[in-house]
C-alpha cells in the first residue's frame, strides 16, 4: 500500500481528528504521529510543532519528523504551513505552492553530519506532487497560485518592515519560519516533498500590525478547504513510482542515516 506523509503546521494540529497518536522512535527523539487509510493510501500525519503545538520554529524536531517518515515507508509528503504575504498579489486566505526558498535562518541542520554529501535543490519541491495539488485546487474553485520564493527566517519573532522591504528585493514573495530546514532534510531522505502554504497575513509593514492570533484565525477558517485539498489530492496523485531528481539521495539515505542495506 502507498504510504504518504502529511505534516501539519501551525493551526492544522486538529486537521486529522487530533485523537490516537502513536510514537515512532528516532536517533533524534520519539515522534507522535496518526495513522489513518484513505481509499487505498495509508497516511502518517505528523503535527510539526509536536501534538500540543508545544515546539516554536527554532526547536522543532526537523530531523525526527523526515526521519520518522521515512523510517514508516514513506515516500510523498505533503507538508502545510501559515506564511506572511510580502507580494500585493497574494492575499491573506489564498494558497501557494512554493517551488524555491532563501534560507535566512541560522539553522544548520542536516542528516549529513559525519559524512559529506552535497543535494542538489536546483528543484526542492516535488513537481510530480505539486502538480496533482495545483490541478485538484483549480478544479475545487480553490484561489491558489503555483509558484513562489519562501524566504524561511529564524523566529520565533515577526519580522521587522526594513526585514521585508530586504526580502521584496531579493525576491521572495512569502515568508515562513519553518520550512528550513524541512523541505531539504526531505531532498536529503530522498522524498517527494510539496508544501502547500496558506497566507495568512501581509508581511510586517504591509499591515498595521502582525499577530499570532490572526494566523491561527486564518488557519481555522482555510482549514477545511485544505482538507479536502489534500484529500482530493490523494485520491488523484498517480499510483505509479515516480523517478524524478527527488529521489536521488534515497539510497545514500538508506545506507548511511536509517543503516538500511
Ligand atoms: N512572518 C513569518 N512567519 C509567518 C508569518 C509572517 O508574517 N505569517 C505566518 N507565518
Amino acid at each position: 500500500m502507498m504510504r504518504i506523509g502529511l505534516i501539519g503546521g501551525s493551526g492544522l494540529e486538529g486537521l486529522f481528528g487530533g485523537v490516537g497518536y502513536k510514537t515512532v522512535s528516532t536517533p533524534y527523539g520519539d515522534i507522535k504521529y496518526l495513522y489513518k487509510v484513505y481509499d487505498d493510501v495509508g497516511v502518517i500525519f505528523i503535527p510539526r510543532h509536536g501534538p500540543r503545538h508545544e515546539y516554536p520554529p527554532h526547536r522543532v524536531n526537523y530531523r525526527g519528523n523526515i526521519y520518522a517518515l521515512a523510517k514508516l515507508g514513506v515516500d510523498r509528503v505533503i507538508a502545510t504551513s501559515a506564511v506572511g504575504s510580502i507580494d500585493e498579489s497574494l492575499h491573506p486566505g489564498s494558497i501557494v505552492l512554493v517551488d524555491q526558498f532563501i534560507d535566512y535562518t541560522k539553522r544548520s541542520i542536516t542528516f549529513y553530519d559525519d559524512y559529506v554529501v552535497h543535494v542538489d535543490v536546483t528543484n526542492p519541491y516535488c513537481r510530480e506532487l505539486s502538480r496533482t495539488l495545483y490541478n485538484v485546487g483549480k478544479k475545487l474553485g480553490l484561489n491558489i497560485r503555483w509558484g513562489a520564493v519562501y524566504i524561511c527566517t529564524e523566529g520565533p519573532r515577526f519580522e521587522t518592515p526594513a526585514e521585508i522591504n530586504m526580502f521584496r528585493l531579493l525576491g521572495a514573495n512569502v515568508v515562513g519560519m519553518t520550512n528550513v530546514p524541512e523541505v531539504v532534510l526531505a531532498r536529503e531522505a530522498g522524498l517527494h516533498y510539496s508544501l502547500v502554504s496558506i497566507i495568512t497575513n501581509y508581511a510586517a509593514g504591509m499591515q498595521e500590525r502582525v499577530s499570532q492570533e490572526e494566523v491561527l484565525e486564518i488557519m481555522e477558517r482555510t482549514s477545511e478547504s485544505l482538507k479536502r485539498l489534500i484529500h482530493e489530492s490523494i485520491e488523484a496523485l498517480p499510483r505509479d513510482e515516480w523517478s524524478d531528481e527527488c529521489i536521488r539521495f534515497r539510497d545514500v539515505f538508506r545506507k548511511y542515516v536509517l543503516g538500511v542495506v
